[in-house]
């Protein structure tokens, strides 16, 4: 394996094309969803070896409620068993894991195992998985806005000290790095709501493979890929 020269020590993945993968298979989109949730763990064992720290997945955005109520509450069961059989695999592979979203639209059973397992794995640090649940990039940024000024409002932050990094720290990701490489599967070319402001300087592959197809090895390909290529963040090189 060739070694990346600047590993991504970020990498966020939408995961798309679950509906199509079951589809092919004249399956329910469901089937697809149940596939796509088994890559996730073959992915994650996969980081340490490409020096990835943090892996973020979009298992569910603030505009997927509008998808028929049998995939919703299919794919809400989904995330609540996904936790409960997991957690001990997770912990045997030392990883962190976080949620990022809003949790108010949420049951309350799930969020409260999303708060075990936050709990749980809190001193894991071989990786750091985040969970975007329920989580829009714009959602995040208006929430994040709302609680700084309220701060201003209290007058506990002047206005004028408001800078990029004061509104970076209102935000889910707060504690974690930018991510330096975006992967989206499925062959479509956007980035949905997905991180937006954390993704101002990462570098976009948009892939075809549907995401039960995704393999640990065409993850690390992408990876060290990734750490062929030269970033400028806005600068010019000498
Ligand atoms: C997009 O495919 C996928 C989703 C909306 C759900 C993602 C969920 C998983 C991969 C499973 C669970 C994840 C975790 C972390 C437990 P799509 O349904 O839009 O596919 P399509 O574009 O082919 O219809």
């Amino acid at each position: 394996m060739v070694e990346a020269d600047i590993p991504a020590q970020h990498v966020a993945i939408i995961m798309d094309g679950n509906g199509r993968w079951a589809q092919q298979r004249g399956k329910p989109r469901l089937f697809g969803h149940h596939a796509g949730a088994k890559r996730v763990r073959e992915i994650v064992a996969a980081c340490p070896s490409v020096g990835v720290k943090y892996l973020t997945v979009f298992a569910f955005s603030t505009e997927n409620w509008k998808r028929t109520q049998t995939e919703v509450s299919g794919l809400m069961k989904l995330f609540r068993r996904y936790i409960m059989k997991e957690s001990q695999n997770l912990m045997k592979d030392g990883v962190r894991v976080r949620f990022i979203g809003d949790r108010i639209n949420l049951d309350e059973k799930l969020v409260g195992l999303m708060d075990e397992l936050e709990l749980l794995t809190a001193d894991n640090n071989v990786v750091n998985l985040t969970i975007a649940l329920n989580y829009g990039g714009r959602d995040e940024v208006t929430r994040a806005v709302q609680r700084l000024a309220h701060e201003v409002q209290k007058g506990r932050i002047n206005a004028t000290d408001v800078n990029a990094e004061v509104l970076s720290s209102f935000l889910d990701t707060h504690v974690l790095p930018d991510p330096d490489l975006v992967i989206r599967t499925s062959g479509e070319a956007r980035i949905s709501n997905f991180l937006l402001w954390q993704s101002a300087y990462a570098e976009y592959e948009f892939i075809n493979t549907l995401w039960p197809d995704f393999t640990a090895s065409e993850f690390r390909e992408l990876v060290v890929s990734f750490g062929l290529r030269e970033r400028r963040f806005g600068a010019v090189l000498v």
